[in-house]
């Protein structure tokens, strides 16, 4: 049997800090702190605030919403993607920047979207056929930008897979 090696590179950006963002950027950033605040996590005490860019130029924020049955806890970027889906219908979502504000802890890196995120965003950016720029945060230190929720997820499951 013949086998092949393969590799796969994620292109990003790495950005010393949110003040070095450009004035677009640094405005969705800061929306998504904005929305950190509202996050309803007392059992990890990780809040997580998301800011969309829509297309029209509306920015939508959403942030984690736990629960005492914990699986019924919910990410700040789904709750975000969710509520655009109903409440901003047929508007493609040109970014979407994340930040995580443990008050446990001080980050400086930036939060990594779990892997049931990643599925979501993709499936979103499928949809729409257009790209999401997906910018991420911690408290302090480097800003990651990615060009699309799907390089966040090589592989991922979609619905031609599903259905034939
Ligand atoms: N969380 C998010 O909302 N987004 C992420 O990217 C990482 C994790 C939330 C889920 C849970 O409420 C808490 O952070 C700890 O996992």
């Amino acid at each position: 049997m013949r086998i092949e090696n393969k590799s796969i590179t994620i292109d990003y950006q790495v950005v010393e800090s949110v003040d070095h963002l450009d004035e677009a950027r640094f405005e969705l950033i800061n929306a998504a702190k904005t929305a950190s605040k509202l996050a309803y996590a007392p059992y990890s005490n990780f809040y997580v605030g998301a800011a969309a860019r829509l297309d029209n130029g509306v920015i939508t924020i959403a942030s984690n919403k736990e629960n005492a049955s914990f699986p019924a806890g919910i990410c700040a970027e789904r709750n975000l993607v969710n509520y655009i889906s109903d409440h901003h219908q047929g508007q493609v979502i040109n970014s979407i920047a994340v930040i995580a504000d443990p008050q446990d802890f001080k980050l400086n890196e930036p939060v990594s979207p779990c892997g049931i995120c990643r599925q979501v965003l993709s499936e979103v950016e499928r949809l729409q056929k257009s790209k999401i720029e997906i910018i991420l945060s911690g408290q302090t230190g480097k800003v990651l930008i990615f060009s699309s929720a799907a390089s966040l997820l090589p592989f991922e499951f979609y619905l031609s897979q599903l259905k034939k």
